[in-house]
């Protein structure tokens, strides 16, 4: 439904005001640049959940699958491709439950342990702490560890971060003999997760004392300070933020996170590949309703820490479906459409507007697992929509931000949700680059874009992919591995201050301007 009259909202930057249809002009303005788009908003998130680790990623050094060290060199090749940032580990809900003590030492005398949380799957362990930060260094990822304060004991979470960080003493030489002399950088640490839930079902005053407590003995060492993370809220649970903020404060903590799936009904959550019109801008609505959460919770955050010291970190998010039919209950497997591509790049664009509190985001999650980026079967392996999204993202990561300004559309969904005819982002790269990515979520109106960019005389279009489809259903599978895929984008023009664009019906568009 087209919704006519003025309406104001930060969603897409744009002051919303309706527009003639067809064209829409753009202003943007890169000498007014201010917040830099953190790399770490491109995170990852791998749980022991399903294949998202093992088969995802690991498969052993034995394994016929071409591997190095254990990990699928197809994988190895895509974490690299991305330029992935940052990768939280091991949970999520698996996290509460993990003992790190179990996935060390040799593999072949790790213990087994049920995986209550995701199918009652058995898990052997043999991917643990070394196989972990090695993955990390292999691929240039910063590691970000979730300790487990649901099940376990402080004593456990403080030895664990010691055996990976310290230069010397007892758990040093336990971590020399399992075959790892130097301590591993860590940076990010989780002190719980979902606390409010399978992390313990706390309430926000307990466990904001158990964040003081755990934390104290998260110890720094001369070379590796911690950056302590809490474990925040889900979705509209403002009074999580608030009293996190107000019990525990900036000081003690360094981020504090937040979880947000894009699905209506928990209960009813609907097909990843079965959908029509009214589903599809439904997800649209509620991927962009983030936009209204984060301002809430960042709005608290303001109120106690006016500076901006803490993060906020979304270490959750992204679509969530019904599983694959026919697929292993509780292994959270679904497809990944355009549907999918679409929420990733308006999720992204938001981020990119929130830059100054939000620190770093882990999309849910990384292999076969949610809105994943890649699914693998035996030797198999493909990429999804919102893989490619994330490839076509990479220019944003560590540039910064440029306000921008236009007026569209915007429309309700079935609940009510606005969503405008346009998303877009821009940034300005340290080579002084810049790169625009547009967002047309409309099923059937292509859009005329004109660009106006101060000072963007000299400049020339570097680089510009499309990733569209004719059908919001498409997607990669085993058989048609590329039939969703960027192509270089031709409908892109520069003259004198303004960059012209054609961009189709549901399709996303990024141009680096050099
Ligand atoms: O990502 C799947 C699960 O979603 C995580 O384990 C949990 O933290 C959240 O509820």
């Amino acid at each position: 439904m087209k919704f006519k009259s003025l309406f104001t909202s930060s969603i897409a930057l744009g002051a919303a005001l309706a527009a003639a249809a067809g064209t829409i002009d753009i202003n943007v303005h890169p000498d007014q640049a201010t917040d830099t788009v953190s790399r770490m908003i491109y995170g990852q998130f791998a749980e022991h959940l399903g294949a998202c680790v093992y088969e995802g990623i690991w498969v052993g050094e034995d394994s016929p699958i071409p591997n190095t060290k254990g990990y699928r060199n197809d994988a190895l090749e895509a974490l690299r491709d991305l330029k992935v940032p940052v990768l939280r580990w091991p949970g999520g809900c698996f996290a509460d439950d993990y003992h790190w003590r179990d996935g060390i030492g040799d593999p072949k005398n790790r213990p087994t342990l049920i995986n209550n949380n995701w199918g009652g799957t058995v898990e052997d362990n043999s991917f643990g702490t070394h196989e972990f930060f090695d993955l990390c260094e292999l691929a240039g990822i910063e590691p970000y560890l979730s300790v487990n304060i649901g099940s376990g004991t402080v004593q456990e979470a403080a030895q664990w971060v010691e055996y990976v960080t310290a230069p010397n003493g007892p758990l040093a030489r336990e971590r020399a003999a399992n075959g790892r002399t130097e301590p591993w950088k860590l940076k990010f640490i989780g002190i719980g997760n979902e606390s409010w839930g399978c992390g313990g079902n706390m309430r926000p005053e307990y466990y904001a004392d158990n964040y003081r407590r755990y934390s104290t003995y998260m110890r720094n060492q001369p070379e590796n300070k911690l950056y302590r993370i809490a474990s925040g809220a889900s979705d509209y649970d403002y009074n999580w933020t608030k009293v996190l903020m107000e019990r525990v404060g900036r000081g003690r903590m360094d981020g504090l996170s937040l979880h947000y799936y894009t699905v209506d009904d928990w209960k009813t959550k609907g097909s990843a590949t079965q959908f029509d019109e009214t589903d599809y801008y439904a997800t649209i609505g509620k991927a962009l309703e983030i936009d209204t959460v984060l301002n809430k919770h960042i709005a608290i955050m303001d109120k106690y820490d006016p500076k901006k010291k803490v993060g906020l970190l979304v270490d959750e998010w992204g679509t969530w479906f019904d599983e694959e039919p026919g697929s292993t209950p509780g292994h959270l497997l679904q497809q990944n459409t355009m549907r999918d591509a679409m929420v990733a790049a308006l999720t992204l664009n938001i981020f990119h507007n929130h830059a100054d509190r939000v620190r770093m985001t882990n999309i849910a999650q990384l292999a076969n697992v949610l809105q994943t980026m890649w699914y693998t079967k035996g030797d198999k392996f493909f990429k999804s929509p919102t893989y490619y999204v994330f490839r076509m993202y990479r220019p944003h990561q560590d540039a910064v931000n440029i306000p921008l300004d236009f007026n569209c559309e915007i429309f309700k969904d079935k609940k009510g949700r606005p969503y405008p005819e346009l998303g877009a982002t821009a940034t300005k790269a340290a080579d002084g680059s810049i790169t625009v990515s547009l967002t047309n979520p409309m099923l059937k109106e292509g859009h005329k874009v004109n660009i106006n960019i101060d000072g963007l005389k000299g400049l020339k279009v570097a680089d510009a992919e499309i990733l569209t489809a004719k059908d919001m259903h498409a997607m990669n599978t085993f058989e048609n591995p590329e039939n969703v895929k960027p192509v270089p984008f031709k409908g892109a023009k520069v003259k004198g201050n303004t960059l012209t664009l054609d961009i189709p019906a549901l399709s996303i568009v990024s141009v680096t301007l050099k």
